[in-house]
């Protein structure tokens, strides 16, 4: 047996590569809950047993982790080597290939990476029908209930609980990147305990729990190459992405802070960078940019204590609406008559860092690039190319796309000081010719070639991750990027749902959000400035209005808004969160501990209490994580931790006040 400790917990598989047990430090001490006993019936033993990574000859009937067409494989063990995790050899004697999986604790987490590598050691090309990256087992005696998050534009991230007694649940996208439909985490509980599983991966893939006949549930996490297997030549190699797990004690609330802490960690020493306050210029102007308008509102953006100023899409030539320009990432003459460079000068003189949006892996039919490299895009011959927002994607697993795509954002990033890009990316790939030894992977490789080529070569420009809102949010971006973009649904009741939803598998530093005047899809209900403040505080905070529309009144209160998130931004994106309540309920809260600093930021999702014309009570905010004895002062106001964390900090909303801010201090 070998074990593995992460933070506060700890891993165990047997020579059989099989989990023995998973949970707090101590926990391999005892018969394992994996073990069974009684006869297997009509089945084989690796269909009831906790396997690592199940070949398909050896788990035919209840979910292999990977397949090659024409082989039933097994495993033989080849060996094991504890250090750095764990790492262990298996080789299917017939086709010659082999598995190196791995497992290692994130330093300071309780997130257990896992992969394998494959190697084709035999003489013949081999197919993969199934490629995951790990399984994971979670005793589940009384049924499983899953929590996951699903979504669509303007609409990510929206939480669902299912119950899976017996059975099959899978959440995944065939897209070819993360997509809007499913986020690539999972959250199992069982009773007891939460485990969450979660996929670093910006292609197609899928998460597959499989409730069996005898309590345990097993997740399968993996790329998914239905329609695309992935061909392996002799001698080649192909490496799995990294699938996470993590069991918490503390619920599901529990494995979120796990996966903050993950993507602290994935940070590393950029988490240490301060968020700039952004303005981006999409929602006030659209494809509308022109020098004189983006001044005006850098003017304003200046004024508030604004620290970043971005220009979203439309700066360059061809690109007056969605049909065209894409792929011909010149600025346009026409909208910026002193020059690009005059323009960012102008903007950076009045004390703001330049950001620039780009979506470099698209090009639009109405473009020269398209005019000079129709091959360049995926298609399938002699089937109809099909547009989405009137734009073709570009097949970066080609070396020349590659080499195009990287060579143009340096070109743009040597040419002007620019400190900020935005990379968005607005359709997923549909048709395209399929005899690529690994379609969706050469992709997704070569993205993540240039986003580190990016962070190496421009270390201090900041890298915001968009895909038409939250389409591409997962730990393999939030590895590679800074900031991501949720959704672009920006109405104050919608993005607090998303933004709920968000926080319970990314970390706030990840988060940006902005303040517009979007009126809701979902919910129109209005809300105040300083609810909106409050709420883009959450994270990275934003400003996407007409701030140009703005009247002297509110611009002063965004100010001061503006000033107070500076103020606290080190402990919003780098505390603990505790989520409290929720945003359909009368607690709605996020609470953030940094050392001996909290702040909660708590908004009113619903209705008054009857505004003093009958009796009511405040509503109290459970606050979680604080020391019981100590006293944690907010203002004049002092409360003991035993209070705050027992009955709550009190909040009472009005017409007016529908939001706040509360910064308390351990004394
Ligand atoms: C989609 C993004 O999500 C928006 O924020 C904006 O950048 C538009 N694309 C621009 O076309």
């Amino acid at each position: 047996m070998w074990t593995i400790t992460g933070d506060s917990t700890e891993y165990t598989v047997n020579d059989r590569i099989e989990l023995v047990a998973w949970g707090p430090h101590g926990v391999t001490d005892g018969p394992s809950a994996y073990a069974f006993h009684g006869k297997v019936q009509y089945m084989l033993p690796g269909d009831v047993a906790a396997l690592e990574y199940a070949p398909d000859g050896l788990r035919p009937f209840t979910g292999a982790d990977l397949s090659v067409a024409g082989h039933a494989l097994t495993w033989r063990l080849d060996g094991v080597e504890d250090g750095d995790g764990l790492t262990a050899t298996l080789v299917d004697d017939v086709t010659g290939l082999r598995a190196t999986l791995r497992w290692r604790f994130a330093p300071g987490t309780d997130v257990l990476e896992r992969w394998a590598t494959l190697h084709n050691g035999g003489p013949e090309p081999l197919t993969l029908t199934r490629l995951d990256s790990a399984g994971f087992t979670v005793p589940t005696p009384a049924g499983a209930t899953l929590h996951y998050l699903w979504g669509q534009w303007a609409q990510e991230f929206t939480p669902a609980t299912t119950i899976l007694t017996r059975g099959r649940f899978q959440i995944g996208s065939e897209l070819g990147v993360t997509g809007h439909l499913f986020s690539p985490t999972l959250t199992i509980e069982n009773g007891d305990a939460a485990y969450g599983v979660g996929l670093a991966w910006t292609g197609s893939w899928h998460l597959t729990a499989d409730a069996d006949n005898a309590g345990l549930t097993r997740i399968r996490a993996g790329r998914s190459v239905t329609g695309e297997p992935v061909r392996l030549g002799p001698g080649e190699t192909v490496t799995t992405p990294v699938a996470v797990g993590v069991y918490s004690a503390d619920g599901v609330d529990g494995v979120a802070r796990q996966w903050h802490a993950y993507e602290r960690h994935l940070a590393g020493e950029r988490l240490g960078r301060t968020r700039n306050v952004i303005y981006n210029s999409w929602e006030a102007t659209t494809f509308d940019v022109t020098a004189d308008g983006q001044l005006a509102l850098a003017d304003v953006a200046a004024s508030l204590g604004v620290e970043t100023f971005v220009v979203d899409d439309g700066w360059f030539v061809g690109r007056h609406d969605d049909t065209g320009g894409l792929g011909d990432w010149t600025p346009d003459p026409a909208k910026f008559p002193d020059g690009f460079g005059a323009f960012v000068d102008a903007v950076r003189a009045k004390g703001l860092e330049f950001g620039l949006w780009v979506e470099p892996e698209m090009v639009n039919p109405k473009s020269a690039l398209y005019a000079a490299h129709p091959e360049w895009i995926y298609q399938a011959q002699g089937r109809p190319r099909s547009t989405i927002r009137n734009q073709y994607l570009l097949n970066l697993g080609r070396e020349d796309v590659f080499a195009f795509v990287r060579d143009t954002l340096d070109g743009l990033l040597t040419t002007y000081p620019i400190g900020y890009v935005k990379w968005d990316f607005n359709r997923p790939r549909t048709e395209a010719d399929r005899d690529t030894a690994d379609l969706d992977g050469a992709h997704v490789r070569n993205l993540y070639r240039v986003l580190d080529h990016l962070r190496t070569a421009h270390p201090d420009v900041t890298i915001e991750g968009c895909a038409a809102g939250g389409a591409r949010v997962d730990y393999a971006t939030a590895a590679r990027t800074d900031v991501l973009w949720p959704s672009d649904n920006t109405a104050p009741l919608d993005r607090l749902r998303i933004q709920h939803g968000f926080l319970s598998a990314h970390a706030p530093h990840l988060m940006s959000s902005w303040v517009t005047d979007a009126p809701g899809l979902f919910d129109v209900q209005k809300r105040s400035l300083a609810f909106r403040f409050v709420l883009a505080s959450a994270g990275v905070l934003g400003i996407g209005a007409d701030i140009t529309r703005w009247s002297p009144s509110e611009r002063a209160e965004a100010a001061e808004w503006i000033a107070r998130y500076k103020a606290v931004r080190e402990v919003i994106t780098r505390g603990e969160v505790h989520r409290i309540g929720g945003p359909d309920q009368a607690r709605c809260a996020v609470q953030y501990t940094h050392g001996s600093r909290v702040v909660v930021l708590a908004w009113n999702a619903g209705g008054l209490d009857g505004q003093d014309t009958v009796p009511a009570r405040d509503i109290r905010l459970p606050l979680r994580g604080l020391e019981p004895t100590a006293r944690y002062r907010s203002g004049t106001d002092t409360y003991s931790g035993s209070h705050l964390m027992a009955v709550g900090l009190p909040v009472r909303w009005t017409v007016s006040h529908d939001a706040d801010l509360v910064e308390l201090e351990r004394q």
